[in-house]
């Protein structure tokens, strides 16, 4: 008999070493079920750690929804540009910008139109594109504006704002837009990285002010392939 056959109840006069083996067995047994415990537990917690992975839904935005319209368009510009701002200004441009009245008018403008971002039915992000006369410069007919799109600051890096793009781009070429262009402030490196990753080259720029704070904007532009 091979000695990898024999159990611990044979005799052999190497018994010592034969005791060894079931010893040892039961150790690698005993291991293998510790191993396996905590790796059940590992994974068994993973799960429960794991960020719920929700589909995101891009809806357009009515008339009906102007309040949170209002919520995530101040939450996102006060997370974006509050600590670079004086609260004068941010209050100033809070105000004026982004008020019920001057909102309604924005949705009412058939030139313009809404998105939202929604995850398990919250308000993530927003888009504003405007077409025609709606653009806040050039207004170039074979072009679209995007003149906001603003995602809360806990979903950047998740694809959100992506998405949100995405979706100008697939409006842009329902319309037959020739190009795409938006302004961003010099110093917001995020977007501006952003968008040079979906292809915007700059090429030009204008000023853009918050309350009396005069601020410079790139104005970047990406040519459609219709
Ligand atoms: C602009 C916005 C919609 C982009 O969405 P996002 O999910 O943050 O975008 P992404 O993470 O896919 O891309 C951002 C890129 O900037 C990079 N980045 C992050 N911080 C940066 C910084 N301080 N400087 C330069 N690049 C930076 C990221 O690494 C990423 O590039 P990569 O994919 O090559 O690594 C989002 O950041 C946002 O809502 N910002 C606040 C509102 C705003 O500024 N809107 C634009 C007004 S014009």
């Amino acid at each position: 008999m091979s000695p990898t056959l024999r159990t611990h109840n044979e005799e052999s006069p190497t018994g010592a070493r034969l005791k060894r083996v079931p010893t040892e067995r039961r150790q690698i047994v005993a291991f293998a079920t510790r191993l396996t415990k905590k790796s059940a537990y590992f994974s068994h917690s993973s799960i429960k750690f794991l960020p719920k992975m929700t589909a995101i839904e891009i809806r357009k935005i009515s008339l009906d929804d102007l309040v949170p319209l209002q919520e995530i368009s101040r939450q996102t510009f006060q997370e974006t540009f509050a600590a670079y701002n004086s609260p004068e200004n941010m209050k100033s441009y809070l105000k004026e910008a982004l008020s019920i009245e001057q909102l309604t008018a924005e949705l009412e403008d058939e030139n313009s139109a809404f998105y939202f971002a929604l995850q398990n039915e919250q308000v993530i992000g927003y888009l504003k594109i405007n077409f025609g006369a709606a653009q806040t410069e050039l207004k170039e007919s074979q072009a679209l504006e995007i003149e906001r799109i603003y995602v809360s600051k806990e979903f950047h890096g998740k694809n959100v704002g992506q998405l949100l793009y995405d979706k100008a781009i697939e409006i842009a070429k329902q319309k037959g837009s020739e190009y795409i262009w938006l302004g961003v402030w010099e110093k917001n490196s995020r977007a501006i990285r952003f968008y040079e990753k979906n292809g915007f080259v700059e090429f030009d720029k204008h000023l853009f002010k918050l309350g009396d704070d005069e601020q410079t904007d790139l104005m970047m532009k990406l040519k459609l392939n219709r």
